[in-house]
């Protein structure tokens, strides 16, 4: 089994402070094998924001796999935005735009889906799920696939339509073909995990999408602040909600999701017990 923890939307910038120990204390406590961060480290992509997330993540245990986000392309200043969109990204965080981690459980690949010319929606381009396709195309069968990145592939029927990643249909596509498990990502500062059975019809395939909610940021929308545990098995995984308890000063376990792989599909423990009314 292998342990990630997930952490998004970090909003350096707009970053409530008090959350930043805890939050810290309770990862080593954790321990996980993978740190994964789906993007939006900055709230404008300034230097001192990127110095101040770049010396949080310094704090933190690694591996780190970590995304850009939409906030993290300057909004205003149009020669950053256009024409060295990720420079301070790459220059204060990583220069790594394809982050990959591989054991002989899981395989963590990232993938930048942070754009110029859209102000908050992302993509994915052919070029990219070739990357994917690559480097999964090494790893043995038994392994768990896991793909981190910033715009969400699938969010529940009450988002709409626009707020997932251009071209998802074509991407979910590529994930099937080379049997990504796992989709994990932030942008919409809410926490969701779920299978992609229903808004993707591919047959005998259904990831199992994880969102996590902003997890420093002032800018919760109507959330608390929250982070995600994935608990990783070949055929079963785990998602750990923590979220901000105000009152204590403290993230605590909020619930747990579980969900089951038959095949290349994964589906949610609780359906068999929802459908039987208990
Ligand atoms: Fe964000
Ligand atoms: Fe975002």
């Amino acid at each position: 089994m292998r342990t990630l923890v997930h952490l998004s939307d970090l909003h350096f910038g707009r970053v409530d402070h008090g959350l930043l120990a805890p939050l810290r204390t309770l990862i080593e406590r954790i321990d996980p094998d993978v740190l994964v961060v789906s993007g939006d480290l900055t709230q404008r992509a300034k230097p001192e924001q990127f110095e101040e997330a770049r010396a949080y993540l310094d704090t933190l245990p690694g591996p780190q796999i970590i995304v850009p986000g939409n906030h993290d392309i300057s909004l205003y200043n149009v020669f950053r935005r256009f024409v060295k969109p990720l420079e301070r990204y790459k220059r204060y965080i990583t220069d790594d735009l394809d982050p990959v981690y591989i054991d002989d459980e899981i395989a963590v690949v990232g993938v930048n889906t942070a754009r110029s010319f859209t102000i908050k929606d992302g993509k994915v381009s052919r070029d990219q799920l070739e990357v994917v396709r690559q480097q999964l195309a090494k790893v043995p069968a038994e392994v768990t696939r896991i793909v981190v990145a910033h715009h969400p592939f699938d969010l529940p029927d009450h988002f709409e339509e626009r707020d997932l990643v251009n071209r998802a249909p074509r991407a979910m596509q590529a994930f099937s073909e080379c049997g990504v498990d796992i989709l994990m990502g932030g942008h919409m500062h809410a926490s969701h995990a779920g299978s992609t059975a229903a808004r993707y019809q591919l047959s005998e395939y259904a990831a199992l999408v994880v969102q996590a909610g902003t997890a420093t940021s002032t800018r919760g929308r109507g959330e608390v602040n929250s982070f995600n545990v994935l608990r990783v098995d070949s055929q079963m995984v785990e998602i750990d909600r923590y979220g901000w308890d105000v009152v204590h000063g403290h993230f605590e376990l909020v619930d747990t999701d579980k969900f089951l792989r038959t095949g290349n599909v994964w589906t949610p423990h609780n359906d068999g017990l929802m459908a039987a009314g208990l």
